[in-house]
């Protein structure tokens, strides 16, 4: 369990100029969980993440990992505490000199390991990655997909309970980030790791975490549960993160075009396996034209999303009336015009 309770962060320049990069944060992550903290450059997420291993100290609040308060350890312990925390980053950081083995080992070596038992559990943490037939390799021979296998090897090797990711797909292409996540997912549901992952991406969130915080201005402007947030997003900039990601906009052509009313359905589980359409049509006399639709998998669940236009020849009030019984019966309706 990491419980972050009321942090901020402060960075004072030479002039005397205060930045608060983390405004009064609190989150709870559970054991086992896969996490994200979504948000703009700038936002406050990497100096977030990097309090929770104290790589930032916050200026005020505290941080406890599995009942440590990690804000509070320096010297062996906080050393001791780290080996428990792996991390991984956007940029890998791989110690060029050394080969794929070395790197791995160089972080057991540093946890204490005994010589006889790095060999080994190299080997094995090498394979659990993919990367058995890369271990002499030198990290300039490697792929930027295989560098970042490195780097979450080398988080891992030593069992840490925590593992945390900092844009760790975000030098690379899309093929290859889906790899990397499947494998962070992997990790996490073998390995039981609790992933705390931070991204500018919601397509990244919207694939493997379970919760997510969405961060602006140093603050966690909404939380919560991957799918509900897609669903019903409340805060107006969640709302623009989500609407981007769906990408429904309507080309200006066709908006320019339209009459009657155009509105946006959302369906959520039962409500999808309802003929709610046809009934608006049949009982209202309306018109029901489907200009735009998709299903969106947010981890395992379906959220699926219809533009439509409703129109009625003579009778406006019928259009009204639809839209009320499809609202009835829908996760969310939103009358974009009309
Ligand atoms: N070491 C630092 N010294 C001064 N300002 C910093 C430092 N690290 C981050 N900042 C500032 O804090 C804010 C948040 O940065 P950061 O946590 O890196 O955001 P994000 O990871 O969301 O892009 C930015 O305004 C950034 O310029
Ligand atoms: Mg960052």
């Amino acid at each position: 369990m990491i419980e972050i309770n009321n942090v901020c962060v402060d960075f004072v320049s030479r002039r005397g100029a205060t930045t608060r990069a983390v405004d009064n944060v609190s989150l709870r992550i559970a054991p086992g969980e896969i996490f994200g903290i979504v948000g703009t450059s700038g936002a406050g997420k990497s100096t977030l993440l990097r309090t929770l291993n104290a790589l930032t100290r916050p200026s005020e609040g505290s941080i406890k990992v599995n009942g440590t308060e990690i804000s509070a350890l320096s010297g062996a312990a906080l050393r001791q505490a780290r080996h428990r925390i792996g991390m991984i980053f956007q940029h890998f950081n791989l110690m060029h000199t050394r080969t794929v083995a070395q790197n791995v080992a160089f972080s057991l070596k540093a946890a204490g390991w005994e010589r006889a038992a790095i060999a080994p559990r190299v080997a094995e943490i090498l394979a659990l990655v993919g990367l058995a037939d890369k271990a002499d390799r030198y990290p300039a021979q490697l792929s930027g997909g295989q560098k970042q296998r490195v780097g979450i090897a080398r988080a891992i090797a030593n069992h840490p309970d925590v593992l945390l990711c900092d844009e760790p797909t975000s030098a690379l292409d899309l093929e290859t980030s889906a790899t990397i996540l499947a494998l962070l997912k992997r990790i996490n549901e073998q390995l039981g790791i609790t992933i705390v992952l931070i991204t500018h991406e919601m397509n990244v969130i919207k694939t493997i975490c379970d919760r997510v915080a969405v961060m602006s201005g140093g603050k966690v402007v909404e939380e919560g549960d991957v799918f509900d947030l897609f669903a019903h997003p409340q805060h107006p900039f969640t709302q623009q993160l989500v609407s981007h990601t769906l990408n429904l906009t309507l080309p200006e052509r066709l908006r320019q075009h339209l009459h009657g009313s155009l509105l946006k359905i959302l369906f959520v589980g039962d409500s999808a396996e309802q003929p709610v359409l046809s009934e608006a049509a049949v009982n209202f006399g309306v018109a029901v034209n489907i200009l735009h639709g998709k299903i969106e998998y947010i981890g395992e669940r379906a959220l699926g999303i219809l533009v439509v236009q409703l129109t009625a020849k003579e009778n406006p009030e019928a259009v009204a009336a639809a839209v009320e019984h499809i609202r009835a019966r829908t996760a969310q309706v939103e009358v974009i015009n009309g």
